[in-house]
């Protein structure tokens, strides 16, 4: 490309002022900064200035073509069958991938995922998976493929040939309070999805105070934009929008989500979670044209949790990429806190929020999750409840305990926590868990 007349600090300036950005200069941003001719702290300012003046959906077509194009499209035709991907905006206590992968893959769809790192407040697959002992999601493309076609299911990490630009721009707004945008998450999942050599996408869009999107109406508008995009781009895309207005599940962190995913694939786990997880899976089913309709994919995916097949699909997944499948028996082999502090209830009430936003940044602050690019995080480190929204819990009852190995660090994260739950006399109502469907 030809960056001749251009120059950074003007395409900075234009988006700043508010202008619509030419698909050109958009371009110009993203390889610039991919092949690091712009610096970090220019890109910040870019990002920010998206941030704030946003872009439309031809500059949010651009950019997300402007970053599948920055790397390599992978080349799975050689695994048999509809491929599926899945993918959520992100939340708090998300662990669905852990559970839906396996489940799907059980039920006879080849899962070729490739996942993410924690971004802000919410976790990520790949921080959770690599709690387990010995298991690695750097895996080359051919390696995939074969795991995929000898398992049904491989999850790894973004490789460093799909979309590098998403790869270094997800680190930069990671720190630099540059998540929360339309735009900015529409591009940077549908750049990957795109690059990602599937047949077929299912999105899992957050919506609630431990979402980047907040409100129902915006969720649906990244939902329909996503959809759009990933249909335009010749992929079956389909969309559920779903509720993080509390964690989902028990447990918030890595090897503590792990825990929980494990859990639900024995049967034994929390409701919300385990609902969400059959109906992730079975939207996967039905989109890999394993059911004719969503209500026989529901139950082809209950039958796979109820006779273990499910938990066997995820011991082979455990096992073909070097972890220990015994985790699955003893979770002593998963990294545990040497700290634990409880948030006891200080009076007797209802649970009558949970909020996931502040659980989310709890955890993060516990050690679970980073503040600078090139942290180390703490993979025991999180948020474990023993009651959610609803609940009747008397005076000194535990609501949930924070884990860790810093005391300064849990300590905090406590004190976040008691800011995170309200307790009131009266019982509250318990929102819908699955709130819409788009595409399909
Ligand atoms: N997940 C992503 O991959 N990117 C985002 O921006 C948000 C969630």
């Amino acid at each position: 490309m030809d960056r001749g007349n251009m120059n950074t600090v003007d395409v900075i300036t234009r988006k700043r002022d508010g202008f619509k950005l030419e698909a050109d200069e958009i371009r110009y941003m993203v390889e610039g900064y991919t092949q690091g001719d712009i610096p970090d702290y220019q890109m910040a300012a870019f990002l920010m200035a998206v941030y704030f003046r946003e872009m439309d959906r031809e500059e949010t077509v651009a950019l997300t073509e402007a970053m599948k194009s920055s790397g390599d499209t992978a080349d799975l035709t050689a695994i048999k069958g509809i491929k599926v991907d899945k993918h959520s905006t992100g939340g708090v206590g998300d662990k669905t991938t852990l559970i839906a992968g396996p489940l799907a893959a059980a039920c006879g769809v080849p899962v070729a995922k490739m996942s993410g790192r924690g971004l802000g407040f919410t976790g990520g697959t790949v921080d959770k998976l690599e709690s387990i002992p010995g298991f690695s999601t750097a895996v080359e493309e051919k390696e995939f493929i074969r795991l995929v076609n000898e398992n049904g299911i491989a999850v790894i990490g973004q490789t460093g040939q799909i979309a590098p630009a998403d790869k270094k721009i997800y680190a930069l707004r990671d720190v630099t309070a540059t998540v929360e945008n339309l735009s900015l998450i529409t591009s940077s999942i549908m750049s990957k999805k795109l690059a990602s050599g599937s047949d077929a996408i299912l999105l899992d869009v957050k919506c609630g105070s431990g979402a980047f999107m907040k409100t129902i109406g915006e969720a649906e508008k990244l939902a329909s934009l996503m959809v759009d995009i990933g249909t335009a781009g010749g992929k079956r895309t389909a969309a559920l929008i779903t509720d993080m207005s509390q964690p989902l599940g028990m447990g918030v962190g890595n090897a503590i989500e792990v825990r929980e995913a494990i859990e639900v694939l024995k049967g034994k786990g929390p409701e919300d979670i385990t609902e969400l997880s059959v109906r992730l899976a079975a939207m996967m089913v039905y989109l890999g044209e394993k059911a004719e309709d969503e209500e026989k994919a529901v139950e082809m995916v209950r039958k796979a949790l109820e006779d273990g097949r499910g938990l066997e699909k995820f011991r082979e997944l455990v096992k073909g990429q070097g972890g220990n499948p015994r985790i699955t028996e003893d979770y002593s082999l998963l990294p545990e806190g040497k700290i634990c502090l409880p948030l006891r209830a200080w009076e007797d009430g209802y649970i009558e929020e949970i909020d996931a936003m502040r659980t989310g940044l709890a955890s993060q602050h516990s050690g679970a999750g980073r503040e600078k690019k090139e942290d180390a995080i703490d993979l025991s480190a999180g948020i474990l409840f023993n009651h959610k929204v609803g609940v009747f819990v008397k005076k000194g009852e535990t609501i949930c305990e924070v884990y860790g190995n810093d005391v300064k660090k849990a300590e905090k994260a406590l004190e976040e926590m008691s800011n995170a739950v309200r307790i009131s006399k009266d019982e509250p109502g318990v929102p819908a868990l699955i709130k819409k469907t788009i595409g399909r």
